[in-house]
């Protein structure tokens, strides 16, 4: 099967832009699609651009992630991450492709003492994670051939995330006031497109590879606290500024949207059947600053 394309949805997000960006350094033939060029939520083109692709393996790295938006806008959130990745399966199986998906910790409502395993039940607390919940369901009835990657916390430099949003709004205000009550793993996007690019080889190598869901994100769960912490003082180590952070508990600082206070994935079963480990995010952390600021003195 390998010879065929791999043709990626959501290519200017974090992962998608990364994955694309990984595997072109490989060599791969990589047919990538941005929001503008395929929008996941019009199945007639889904179809007809994979009718013309053929690729051996579809990825599905666009989503509505605006968490808190989702909340005012649950029919796009529902028709993006619920009813597209159906209907992407569906497409797949008419073209004899398999799928990589991603999905969320926020499948789950955090009230565990012990990181989330695949097994566990799902409770989502919020508009994002049952659609995500959902977009899982369909991926599953419709699809033999898929893996579902869930991860937690992403960033990437040069994207909108939770630490260019912390460094954004600590230069404008000097002080922030982040929740010490909710921890999750941060999970550098380079490291998704790597596990994603060996899971890919498996599943163009293998028809019976153990295809399913699996969980995968960073080394050390943190507190968000804790790691507006870390991001704060790469921040001073780059660019010699100072930002305060406050610990303060959730209530403190209400959201549209609910989230989960334990948001820790456990990812043994990719450590045991694909020896994949949980990276470092320290280090991708420290080039996110960088870009950041660069960007900043540029004034991008
Ligand atoms: N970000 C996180 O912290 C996080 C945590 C856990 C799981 N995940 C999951 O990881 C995956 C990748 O997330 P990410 O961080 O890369 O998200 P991202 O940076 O927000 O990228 C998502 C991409 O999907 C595109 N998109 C939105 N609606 C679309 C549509 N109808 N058709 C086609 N493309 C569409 C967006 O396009 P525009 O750029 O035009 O908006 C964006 O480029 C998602 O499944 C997400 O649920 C993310």
């Amino acid at each position: 099967m390998i010879g065929r394309s791999i043709l990626i949805c959501g290519a200017s997000g974090q992962v998608g832009q990364t994955l694309t960006e990984r595997l072109r350094q490989t060599g791969r033939d990589v047919v990538a699609f941005d929001r503008r060029a395929l929008d996941i939520a019009d199945s007639a083109r889904v179809n007809q651009v994979l009718s013309t692709s053929r690729p051996s393996v579809v990825v599905n790295a666009a989503a509505y992630t605006a968490v808190d938006q989702a909340e005012s806008e649950p029919e796009v959130a529902h028709a993006v991450n619920a009813e597209a990745p159906r209907q992407l399966a569906l497409a797949c199986v008419n073209v004899d492709a398999a799928l990589l998906s991603y999905s969320t910790e926020y499948v789950f409502d955090g009230t565990k003492a012990a990181p989330y395993t695949e097994s566990d039940p799902v409770a989502p607390l919020n508009v994002y994670g049952r659609s995500k919940v959902l977009g899982e369901d369909g991926i599953r009835a419709s699809l033999e051939r898929h893996v579902i990657l869930r991860t937690s916390w992403v960033f990437a430099p040069g994207r909108s995330n939770f630490v260019t949003t912390i460094l954004r709004l600590g230069l404008e205000r000097g002080t922030l006031r982040v929740t010490d009550e909710e921890f999750g793993c941060p999970t550098p996007a380079g490291d998704i497109a790597e596990v994603s690019v060996a899971l890919i080889e498996a599943m163009e190598k293998n028809r019976d590879m153990p295809w399913g869901t699996y969980h995968f994100c960073g080394a050390g769960p943190v507190s968000r606290y804790d790691f507006a912490v870390a991001i704060v003082r790469e921040a001073a180590a780059t660019t010699g500024l100072t930002i305060d952070v406050v610990p303060i508990k959730s209530v403190e600082y209400p959201t549209p949207a609910k989230r989960p206070l334990n948001a820790v994935l456990d990812c043994g079963k990719i450590a045991r059947v694909f020896g994949r480990t949980q990276p470092d995010w320290r280090d991708p952390l420290a080039q996110t600053v960088r870009e950041f600021h660069c960007n900043r003195m540029v004034g991008r």
